[in-house]
């Protein structure tokens, strides 16, 4: 932990550079200093093409290139301009019809629905909950904000999900806590690619059923990525399940632009709560537009203008979807070759069923990590493992990966 000079502590643990990004940043080194084929940058949570590019859906393009100014240079309401939040929901809910009421704020990008969803629905001093591979960031908006992240181990010994650490960890925590965050970031979880199947999702509501009783639990579903799960209906075949949890349990989705639309740098995202009571959907609504106010005011407006105009043109939001369609399709082969690939060289990973990345457990992982970028290959070490981004690098090379890994995971452990 770094010391701060000038600056307050305030009880964060705050590191000289992001880890992500200074790795990215000695792969980009790389790049420069030996050729782009020497290099694999398997650290990126962005979807890039075979030669490397960042991938636009050209059809969101088209829309973005042809705004009026006044339609990007106003101020947004700050809870989301009208359209938007009825395109958002569609976006989010597709077919499904939420028998709940549902209130949607615009957030900067799903961070933004995280960010408010821990200042509004936790104490100062609580633990917020989630699985042990988890997104880093989960962790800087918890300490931010004066909370604390606590973890329950993601899977069980047959690879799914570990419903008696769920269970116990929500019972330990809630015996000294009102009310509790359960962050679960699902389908296509960052960083293992894992989604819950509706048979855990009943499981799961069934927990928080039992062990809101007497107190408040939030359930944050991160759905960052849920358009590059398989078939984008079949994908979100749970939220029919939510809507049978109990009246102390609130759910609050966090829905992002920013890998769906390929709208990264512009910031959008929305957080949806579904609950079965006007007035906690109304207070919802209240709460995190002041907590808007006070963190970025108003959200960037573009990105809303262009999904309410996506949504209002039926020929458009099916060129869109059928661009989206192209490059999932891409990503669940790259995944599919890396998976094919481990199980061949006897590499052991953890469960992938879809998304931007793969995890590989290891005890070492920053030596690993180490050995592997001296072999020009880059990957995210994180607590209990290493990740690899299939998103941001081609089929032929995750069919590669495996074997490298491995290797690097035999001499890190020797
Ligand atoms: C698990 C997870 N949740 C949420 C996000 C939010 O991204 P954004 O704020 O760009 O929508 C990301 C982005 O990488 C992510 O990986």
């Amino acid at each position: 932990m770094t010391q701060m000079i000038f600056a307050s502590q305030n009880g964060r643990t705050i590191s000289k550079e992001d880890k992500i990004f200074g790795i990215s940043n000695r792969a980009k080194a790389m790049i420069a200093k030996e050729g782009e084929s020497k290099v694999v940058n398997a650290t990126i949570g962005a979807l890039l093409d075979d030669n490397g590019r960042l991938i636009v859906l050209s059809s969101v393009d088209e829309v973005f290139k042809a705004l009026s100014p006044a339609e990007y240079a106003q101020y947004a309401p700050i809870g989301g301009i009208p359209e938007f939040k009825e395109a958002v929901k569609k976006d989010l809910f597709r077919d499904f019809i939420p028998k709940t009421y549902t209130e949607a704020v615009a957030t900067p990008g799903g961070t933004g629905a995280i960010r408010n969803t821990i200042s509004n629905y936790s104490e100062y001093g609580d633990y917020v909950l989630t699985s042990d591979w988890y997104w880093a960031p989960y962790n800087t908006i918890a300490q931010e904000q004066g909370r604390k992240l606590d973890t329950f181990e993601l899977f069980n010994e047959s690879g799914s999900f570990n419903m008696e650490s769920f269970s116990e960890k929500v019972k330990k925590l809630l015996e000294n806590q009102e009310r509790l965050i359960i962050i679960l970031n699902t389908p296509s979880h960052n960083p293992t690619g894992y989604a819950l199947t509706d048979e855990e999702w009943l499981r799961v509501s069934e927990i928080l059923n039992r062990e809101s009783s007497g107190k408040k639990i939030t359930l944050l579903v991160d759905a960052a990525y849920a358009d590059f799960a398989g078939d984008e209906g079949d994908s979100r075949s749970f939220f029919p399940i939510l809507e049978k949890l109990d009246e102390n349990v609130l759910v609050i989705i966090a829905h992002s632009l920013s890998k769906a639309y390929t709208l990264y740098g512009q910031r959008c995202g929305a957080m949806i709560c579904m609950t079965g009571h006007k007035e906690i959907a109304e207070e919802f609504r209240r709460v995190c537009e002041f907590s808007s106010r006070a963190s970025w005011s108003n959200c960037t407006r573009a990105p809303q203008v262009i999904l309410s105009r996506i949504y209002a043109d039926p020929q458009l939001l099916k060129k869109v979807m059928d661009e989206r369609k192209e490059y999932r399709d891409m990503l669940i082969r790259r995944g599919k070759a890396f998976k094919e690939e481990a199980e061949k060289v006897g590499l052991k990973t953890l469960p992938y069923r879809s998304g931007f990345f793969m995890s590989i457990p290891c005890k070492n992982p920053d030596a690993v990590s180490a050995r592997l970028e001296k072999e020009g290959v880059f990957v995210v070490p994180l607590a209990k493992g290493v990740r690899v981004s299939g998103a941001s690098v081609p089929e032929d090379v995750c069919r590669r990966l495996p074997a490298v890994i491995k290797k690097a995971i035999e001499e890190a452990d020797k």
